[in-house]
């Protein structure tokens, strides 16, 4: 929660006691301030913010991204659909795709979505399904960031993008089977809290620009990260970020408009792909005490957040701050392992966390939990992901997800 204000003067007891626990509860004003921060972070006027829905795909709060200004970008036609529900146009998707059969790669196509393509492989295959499409290729400049190994998407461990120096070789395709080759894009993975490493991607990306003609549109991917630790994370310096990217764009923009007069002057435009950055800290995830007990010496917390509701610290180590409600003053500080309600021993959402002395039937409330939370959630131990509820700027809460029922749980299946 970090922000007392989260809650707007709603107890999270009354949101538990209505909507049942676990519970994302997602708050629309820090939502809609973090699209703006994005779509701000430049004064460059052709820059698109593509939202990378696959860290929270509510569709209310796609909505609210695409009222903010916000395009998207998508990783599947599952993506794509929900993105055509919540009122997004072909123009405003952009589809990366990685390692996609000819099915999913026809399914953006037909619909005029432009798709990126990640290997001499695919865009081969591509080429020869859909000659004279728009294309995008996505260049592994050989810069890596990201919070765990898992999520690093740049440099040598990585199956994704096309190494630089494939690039010629992946132009050439694109010119024989006259693809419109309209973009290059990048992702150098999720997560940074120092802008350096980003601008150093950039500045690579745009090196590697400057070789291809036709260009309209450089996509510069995400990873801007926020500090889930206030104590050991700065806050990412948006203004310093900002500035520097503005000086690269109208740099950029400059020389490759004199290496390519046949642009007649018309200016390139650039995109950012942040997930997290918009809709991490737009949500807690309130959870039930059920069990408190002790083993061998260690205290467990014992919740109904078990790792089919949010999987990052089982998945990552992930650090989220938490939170215990009611708030009592005076209570000891001890040590907890906070645990779930799932079969494995690994199902461990804080290990050895300082607490304030818990009681059955309390809250935990998990912090900055609206990336990568509900969009990894799953029905493992068949148990039913959670609901998510917005508190609005005007004060009222609403049910954007209902809770799976146990109905769901066997829908799909023959009778
Ligand atoms: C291609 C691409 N773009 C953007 C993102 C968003 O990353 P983040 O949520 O760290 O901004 C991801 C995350 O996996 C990605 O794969």
């Amino acid at each position: 929660m970090k922000d007392p204000r989260f809650f707007q003067n709603i107890r999270p007891e009354e949101l538990a006691d209505t909507y049942a626990t676990p519970l994302y509860v997602y708050n629309e004003r820090v939502f809609r301030t973090r699209c703006r921060e994005m779509k701000n972070l430049v004064t460059y006027p052709n820059f698109t913010v593509h939202y990378s829905v696959k860290a929270n795909s509510n569709l209310t709060l796609l909505k609210i991204a695409r009222e903010e200004g916000l395009h998207v970008d998508a990783m599947s036609p599952g993506e794509i659909y929900v993105e055509e529900k919540a009122g997004f146009l072909p123009e405003e998707i952009f589809y990366i795709s990685n390692n996609v059969s000819i099915e999913e790669m026809a399914y953006a196509v037909e619909r005029g979505i432009c798709v990126s393509l990640d290997s001499i492989s695919q865009l081969r295959r591509f080429a020869a399904h859909f000659p004279g499409a728009s294309v995008s290729l996505r260049i592994n400049t050989g810069i890596g960031a990201g919070h765990s190994e898992k999520v690093v998407t740049g440099g040598k461990k990585t199956k994704f993008a096309i190494p630089e120096d494939q690039l010629n070789e992946a132009v050439k395709i694109c010119r024989e089977a006259s693809l419109r080759l309209k973009a290059l894009n990048q992702h150098i993975g999720s997560f940074f809290l120092d802008g350096e490493i980003y601008l150093e991607g950039v500045k690579a990306l745009l090196a590697a620009a400057e070789k291809v003609p036709g260009l309209e549109l450089i996509d510069l991917g995400g990873g801007f990260g926020m500090p889930y630790d206030e104590k050991t994370q700065k806050r990412l310096d948006l203004s310093s970020l900002g500035r520097s990217l503005d000086q690269l764009f109208a740099d950029f923009s400059k020389k490759y408009a004199a290496l390519y007069p046949e642009s007649n002057g018309k200016e390139i435009s650039f995109a950012i792909e942040p997930g997290r950055y918009i809709s991490a800290e737009s949500c807690v995830l309130l959870g039930r005490v059920h069990a408190i007990k002790e083993n061998a010496g260690h205290l467990y917390c014992g919740t109904d957040i078990g790792f089919n509701v949010l999987m990052r610290p089982v998945l990552y180590d992930s650090y989220h701050k938490i939170e215990t409600w009611p708030v009592r003053e005076n209570a000891p500080v001890l040590s907890y392992t906070v645990v779930g309600n799932i079969c494995e021993s690994g199902d461990i959402l804080a290990k050895d966390r300082e607490l304030p002395q818990m009681e059955e039937n309390d809250l935990v409330i998990v912090c900055d939990a609206g990336a990568y939370g509900y969009s990894m959630a799953s029905n493992y131990n068949n148990r039913l992901r959670p609901a998510e509820v917005l508190i609005g700027e005007d004060d009222q809460v609403r049910l954007i997800r209902r809770r799976d029922t146990l109905e769901d749980l066997v829908r799909g299946f023959e009778s």
